[in-house]
């Protein structure tokens, strides 16, 4: 069996146990300015009292980064339980109102119709049914709604891919298990013309994907 069949195997079980709290840490003591920047570019696209929802949250941050900005009513996501539970906790501790419920982005636990924004960062990749998960977003967006999916590319350069690796940790042994983490999830990361492929089996018929430094920004309009 080949690497990236194994680690396929695992796909839509999410992260629980002792690694979530240290997913945790790691975003909150390296991440942060990363999520504000990420819920800012959300924010410039919202009308005060938009309903947003952040799919896979992990330990909440962007959420939480993007209930300070403005008066949105924000939901995040996550189908592993130890992560919604962490997410009530950070948002509890940042003061801030946002509900996190668990769910699977394949068969997501809304309406039709309820959010104007939806949002995924560093996620889409473990994901077991990719066009499921995007028709799931169609079905929960609005009219006139957008979603952004921001991932790694593929098709980064290895040298790029390392070097920001090294950023994320600082000391030896993270430093080298970052290296090497990075270099198994851009084996699953997806190209833009995955991207591009995986939407046009939805009912979305307009998108826009930007390159930006190892991700992809995919722009998803309803
Ligand atoms: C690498 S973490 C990313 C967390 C966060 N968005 C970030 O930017 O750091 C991937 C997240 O996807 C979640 N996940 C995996 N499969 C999922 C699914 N099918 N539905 C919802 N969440 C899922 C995991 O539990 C985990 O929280």
């Amino acid at each position: 069996m080949s690497v990236m069949k194994f680690f396929r195997q695992f796909k839509d079980l999410g992260i629980t146990g002792p690694f979530t709290r240290w997913y945790d840490k790691n975003t909150r003591t390296n991440r942060i300015a990363e999520m504000q920047g990420y819920a800012k570019e959300v924010a410039s696209h919202l009308k005060d009292n938009a309903s947003v929802l952040e799919v896979a949250p992990g330990p909440g941050y962007l959420s939480i980064e993007l209930a300070k900005i403005g008066n949105y009513t924000i939901t995040g996501m996550d189908i592993s339980a130890d992560f919604v539970e962490i997410c009530r906790v950070n948002a509890k501790r940042e003061n801030v109102n946002v509900t996190f419920v668990q769910g699977n982005v394949s068969a997501m636990p809304f309406e039709d119709n309820t959010f104007d924004f939806i949002v995924c960062s560093a996620a889409f990749k473990n994901f077991k049914e990719p066009v499921v998960a995007i028709k799931e977003m169609y079905r929960v967006l609005k009219d006139n709604g957008i979603v952004l999916i921001i991932d790694m590319n593929h098709n980064v350069s290895k040298e790029i891919l390392i070097e920001e690796a090294g950023k994320i940790s600082k000391s030896g042994f993270e430093r080298w298990f970052m290296k090497n983490t990075f270099k198994q999830l851009c084996n699953s990361a997806y190209t833009r013309d995955d991207f591009e492929n995986i939407i046009k089996q939805t009912s979305f018929s307009k998108n826009d994907i930007k390159e930006i430094g190892i991700g992809l920004f995919v722009y998803i309009y309803k």
